[in-house]
């Protein structure tokens, strides 16, 4: 798929949340999974990528939206081309083993290495109380959700980030392990309808008010 733009600069300032989706746009499955792929470069914490996503792009999809998501965002689930739905992983741990034997495997790091950090970060999850891997795979998570918006102006697109929903339902109507898997955010993506009106362009308060150095 060609890069549509290049111009990191462009794709920072230029962003913004758009609502009202162009609902004629549709976007071919091979390139959400290729904005996935470019997506999950983000990094995590200890590189555990505690991240998963659902892709809503079906009639049915959108219905069990409609069950859990607030009214105001009914039109950016209706008209966007997907909703990229972004759960936190709290169990992302037990397949960290398997990710450091294939790094092993694959002549990236000595087998002394792989055991270092396998030795020192498998107990903390281990013995790990649920908040802090909810909160782990939350801060995980939000980058990605950031690096999905950026790349998805990569590829002509526009977003809107949403966590305007019934966090307490999203798992289980989605059909995931509610235990295991906490909503973070939804990223409703496609085109900006030219028809609609221009969005919003928001401001940021003053860059005085929120740096200290030390
Ligand atoms: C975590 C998160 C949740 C958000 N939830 C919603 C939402 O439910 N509905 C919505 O219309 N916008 C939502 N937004 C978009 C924000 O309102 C928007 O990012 C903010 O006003 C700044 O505007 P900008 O994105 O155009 O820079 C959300 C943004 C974030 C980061």
């Amino acid at each position: 798929m060609p890069i549509i733009n290049n111009d990191f600069q462009d794709i920072l300032t230029e962003r913004h949340s758009v609502r009202r989706f162009d609902p004629s746009v549709k976007i071919d499955r091979d390139e959400i999974k290729e904005m996935l792929a470019e997506t999950i470069t983000a990094p995590s914490a200890c590189n555990l990528q505690a991240w998963k996503f659902i892709v809503v792009d079906t009639e049915k999809g959108r219905k069990k939206l409609h069950k859990y998501f607030m009214k105001f965002n009914f039109p950016q689930i209706d008209n966007s081309s997907a909703v990229i739905l972004i759960f936190g992983n709290t169990l992302a741990y037990k397949k960290y083993s398997k990710l450091w034997h294939s790094m092993y495997e694959s002549k990236k790091v000595t087998k002394e290495a792989m055991e270092a950090a396998l030795n020192t970060f498998m107990p903390l999850y281990e013995k790990a109380p649920r908040e802090m891997l909810v909160a782990d795979s939350m801060v995980d998570s939000s980058l990605a959700a950031m690096q999905l918006m950026l790349v998805a102006r990569e590829h002509g697109y526009d977003t809107n980030a949403m966590a305007g929903y019934d966090s307490t339902k999203a798992a289980a109507i989605m059909g995931l392990d509610p235990e295991q898997y906490v909503p973070v955010m939804a990223i409703a993506i496609g085109k900006h309808d030219e028809k609609a009106d221009p969005e919003i362009e928001t401001t940021r308060y003053p860059l005085s008010e929120l740096v200290d150095f030390e």
